[in-house]
Parts: C-alpha cells; sequence; structure tokens
C-alpha cells in the first residue's frame, strides 16, 4: 500500500425483522466506491464524483466525523482526500451514510498500518452514524464492515457478534423513489414498550439468531415480525402493506422495512424465489406510480474490500 486505497462499501439492511437497532446484513450489491487518498491539505478534502449531494465540509460529512474520531484516538493529525462514487441513494434505507463511514476508516485504517482491528472500527464509523442521524446505532456500519449478519448484542459496552447465516440465502430490496430521513423516522418512535411487546420481540429475535445460525427456514420465517417500531414507521411507506403481501405470495420467507425505510426488504431460500419477489414488490409500487429500483443479492460475506490498484 502507497497513499492511496481503492474500497467497495456495500449497502446493508438494519433492523433485520425484529432486530430493530440490533441485526443487520451487508449486501453483495448496490455498494459505493470511495477513494481514499493521504493528503498534506490542512484538512480532509471530500470530493463527490458522483453528483449524490453530498455534504462537503469535513465538519459535516459523515465520513470525516467518523474519520476524526478514528484519528482522535491514535493521536494523529494525518488528514486525507475522500473521492465517493456512491451508488447507494441517500435516504433510501440500505446503508448510505453506514457506507461512507464504515468506508472511510476502513480505507485510512490500511493507510495507516492497520492501528486496528475491522471490528475495532465499528465504534468510530457509529460517530458517523450519530453525526448523520442523530443516534450511534450499529446495524449497519457492523455488518458494512464485517459482511454477513451481524448482531449488536450490546451497545454499553459494545459487543458486535457475527451470526453465520445459511449457506444459500438471498435478499431483496426495492427502494421507491422517496426519502426518508432517519432522524425523523426515529424521532416518531415510542421511548417505552409495554411488557407483552417486549415479550414477543425476544422470542421473534431468539427464534431468528436461532433459524439463522441452524439454518432453519421456517423458524427464520416465523420469526421476521417486529412489532415495536414497524408498525409506527410503517405509515410513512405508502403501499407498505401491498408490497409486503406482495414479497409473502411470491414465496418470500419474510420481510419489512429496511433500515429506516422506505425500502422495503424481502428475505427468501433461493435466487428465483428473491427475483420473484422483488419483481412482486416492484409492481405494487409501480402500480401507484412510485418508482423505484429493485436489487437481488446473496448475503454479502465479506463486508468492506479494497479494490484492485488501478480499477
Ligand atoms: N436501526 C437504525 C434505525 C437503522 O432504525 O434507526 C437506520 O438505518
Amino acid at each position: 500500500v502507497e497513499d492511496g486505497v481503492h474500497i467497495y462499501a456495500p449497502a446493508t439492511v438494519a433492523n433485520v425483522g425484529p432486530g430493530f437497532d440490533i441485526l443487520g446484513f451487508a449486501m453483495n450489491h448496490p455498494g459505493d466506491e470511495m477513494l481514499i487518498e493521504k493528503t498534506k491539505a490542512a484538512q480532509h478534502i471530500i470530493i463527490d464524483s458522483s453528483g449524490a449531494g453530498l455534504p462537503l465540509g469535513p465538519e459535516k460529512n459523515v465520513a470525516t466525523v467518523a474519520l476524526d474520531a478514528m484519528l482522535g484516538q491514535l493521536g494523529s493529525k494525518q488528514k486525507f482526500q475522500l473521492t465517493f462514487l456512491k451508488k447507494i441513494a441517500p435516504g433510501s434505507g440500505i446503508g448510505s451514510s453506514a457506507a461512507s463511514a464504515a468506508g472511510a476508516v476502513y480505507g485510512a485504517n490500511v493507510l495507516l498500518g492497520n492501528p486496528f482491528t475491522t471490528t475495532g472500527l465499528v465504534p468510530f464509523a457509529m460517530m458517523g452514524e450519530e453525526a448523520a442521524s442523530g443516534s450511534a446505532h450499529a446495524d449497519n456500519v457492523a455488518p458494512a464492515l464485517l459482511g454477513g449478519f451481524v448482531l449488536i448484542r450490546s451497545y454499553e459496552p459494545l459487543d458486535i457478534i457475527s451470526i453465520p447465516g445459511p449457506e444459500q440465502i438471498f435478499c431483496s430490496v426495492v427502494c421507491p423513489e422517496i426519502s426518508i430521513a432517519t432522524e425523523k423516522s426515529r424521532k416518531i418512535l415510542k421511548t417505552t414498550v409495554p411488557l407483552e411487546k417486549a415479550v414477543t420481540q425476544c422470542g421473534n429475535v431468539a427464534g431468528l439468531v436461532t433459524g439463522l445460525i441452524t439454518g432453519n427456514f421456517r423458524l427464520i420465517s416465523d420469526s421476521m415480525h417486529d412489532v415495536i417500531a414497524e408498525p409506527i414507521r410503517s405509515f410513512l411507506i405508502p403501499e407498505y402493506e401491498n408490497v409486503i403481501q406482495a414479497a409473502l405470495n411470491a414465496g418470500a420467507l419474510g420481510c419489512g422495512i429496511s433500515g429506516s425505510g422506505p425500502s422495503i426488504f424481502a428475505l427468501s431460500k433461493d435466487e428465483d424465489t428473491a427475483m420473484m419477489a422483488g419483481e412482486e414488490m416492484d409492481r405494487v409500487f409501480a402500480s401507484a406510480d412510485i418508482g423505484s429500483s429493485v436489487f437481488i443479492s446473496p448475503v454479502n460475506k465479506q463486508g468492506i474490500k479494497l479494490l484492485p490498484e488501478g480499477t
């Protein structure tokens, strides 16, 4: 490694089923590319080559906030130039800010000789999420960094656990062309949960994690329900009920809002079903005159990776 690295940071689905704030996974695509280079400039430089409308001021950009958290811990004065080629639309609910924040610290860590493990980068990337949404959640940044399904067993202290999923499991994500700010969709949530709902949610989280580890598709399917955040947030998404029903009719194991929405994801046990579920979900948005994009992908096992030099 010399003075720059080119990385790929995948999209992620957070809030998997009942796993609000605690369970996410990475997709193979879409994903962002970033070029991260050391610079002698007095402050970080941000270049947006994708026209995504990213904040270019270092104090406002999620990537530089995350970078500064990391550099502060190291006591380093090094500055970086970050060139973004974003493919993950901001505000779409598939971890756009997470890819930027996690990608920046991953690349900078490589250029600094890997002072941190990949898991050790999660808290810094979380600072970027906090800048973007007012909450330092890890259910996008941890799977973006590590790949696969990741459980945040605890926030204080932070305890990140990779959960092995079934060898064959595919996801379909439909992103309608509306944007929802995570900050806003967190504010509408209630801060207390009735005991009965807490019990249901705990049972489903335990069931989902057990189902993923043992490859029990029936258990995954039975457990993919969120009774805490999704019933409230679903009102922000037009056609929500119909989209969910369309995915289930197509044979998906389960589905739900991806992150804080508006994207909706489904998990399926084979690629054909995932394609069908994606098409059917897309059709519902189309029939309501809402444009949308569909992504079908296996669960990404690797997380953020370096791209070969010269690409
Ligand atoms: N767990 C976070 C939330 C994910 O629901 O606010 C945001 O993508």
